[in-house]
């Protein structure tokens, strides 16, 4: 199983519903690779003092949430050189077109149309090159990856036909609930780390005043029923945060706030989140006490990573026919 997320800002609660609540679960069953994507986040302009800061702050919300060193390989993704490697095999193996139509790249290049770099269309290779190296069979992401996930099966393909069986073809793994948390403020966006709104996105690291006050903003809508349906997006959202946060369905969800109105609705929304999150703070702050513990966390996750990853290139090399001697 692998999967990862870009230390490119502060965690939101959608990264926490979408991908590493569930990875939790998996760390007992599975042999589990869960990175900081660095290499990703440097395809929209960072301050590099501070991407230093949040690989490190990113790691101990790894371990604050709940994940293992010991169980599953925590690394940092610059630190296995051969993800870089493989990209550049498998940049042979992608068209431009099929580049260019991945709904990511089309939004952020207007989202930073001063900046659309080679890496911003390259980056869901990168990510096929991430996955395709650890054999993973299963991609836990939240629904907004899940478009990423179908190329890497693609180029996993492809090669196998064009090479001989190599890799494994990957599967998303998507939960239904929490799968896409949207904005607080504008339930048509997804709830993202960069949105300018700070009422849009609420984050690990808020504390609990802020976490009610978020969501006493919360949008929803005039009927004051608290049911999820397409026509109410914000009441939906919500309803998915909750079901989420208290490890219930959306229906158990319903069912308990029958009757309720949206004020109260809110305020157990928001107390359940800040319930969730107040021990994952407290670890985070107790963790990062202690860098030396976090660097050689990391060191000893990117040695277990490079085993793995330099066997799969080796046998890649291999195959695409570059010389290793006789
Ligand atoms: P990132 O950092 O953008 O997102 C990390 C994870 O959080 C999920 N997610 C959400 N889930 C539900 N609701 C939301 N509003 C929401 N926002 C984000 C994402 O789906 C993702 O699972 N490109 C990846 C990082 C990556 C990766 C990989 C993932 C790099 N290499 C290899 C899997 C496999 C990303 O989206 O990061």
């Amino acid at each position: 199983m692998y999967s990862a997320v870009q230390p490119s800002g502060n965690l939101t609660i959608g990264n926490y519903a979408g991908a590493v609540r569930n990875w939790l679960a998996m760390q007992n069953e599975y042999d589990c690779f869960f990175a900081i994507a660095d290499m990703h986040a440097i395809t929209v302009r960072q301050e590099p003092a501070e991407l230093r800061r949040r690989t490190v702050e990113l790691a101990a919300t790894y371990l604050a949430c709940g994940l293992d060193p010991e169980a599953c390989v925590l690394y940092v993704q610059s630190h296995v050189p051969q993800h870089a490697e493989l990209c550049w095999v498998l940049n042979t193996c992608t068209y431009v077109g099929e580049a260019s139509r991945m709904t990511q790249f089309k939004d952020k290049s207007q989202k930073h149309a001063e900046n659309i770099n080679m890496g911003l269309m390259d980056y869901p290779v990168l990510m096929a090159a991430d996955i395709l190296l650890y054999r993973a069979d299963y991609v836990p992401v939240g629904a907004d990856q899940k478009q990423h996930v179908e190329l890497a099966r693609d180029i996993a393909l492809r090669f196998n036909n064009r090479y001989g069986e190599t890799f494994r073809v990957p599967e998303p793994l998507i939960k239904r609930d929490g799968a896409s948390i949207r904005s607080l403020q504008d339930p048509a966006k997804k709830m993202s780390k960069s949105d300018e709104n700070p009422n849009a996105a609420v984050f690990l690291t808020d504390d609990r005043d802020t976490v009610m006050r978020k969501f006493k903003r919360a949008v929803t809508d005039s009927d004051n029923c608290v049911r999820a349906s397409a026509e109410k997006p914000g009441v939906t959202n919500l309803l998915n945060i909750y079901a989420a946060f208290a490890g219930c369905t959306v229906e158990e969800a319903e069912r308990a706030f029958e009757g309720k109105g949206y004020g109260e609705f809110k305020l157990a929304v928001g107390e359940t989140v800040a319930d969730v999150l107040s021990p994952i703070q407290a670890e985070q702050k107790r963790l990062l006490a202690d860098k030396k513990f976090l660097a050689d966390a990391l060191q000893k996750g990117a040695e277990r990573a490079y085993k793995v990853a330099r066997k799969t290139l080796d046998k890649v090399y291999r195959k695409v026919g570059f010389y290793r001697g006789e």
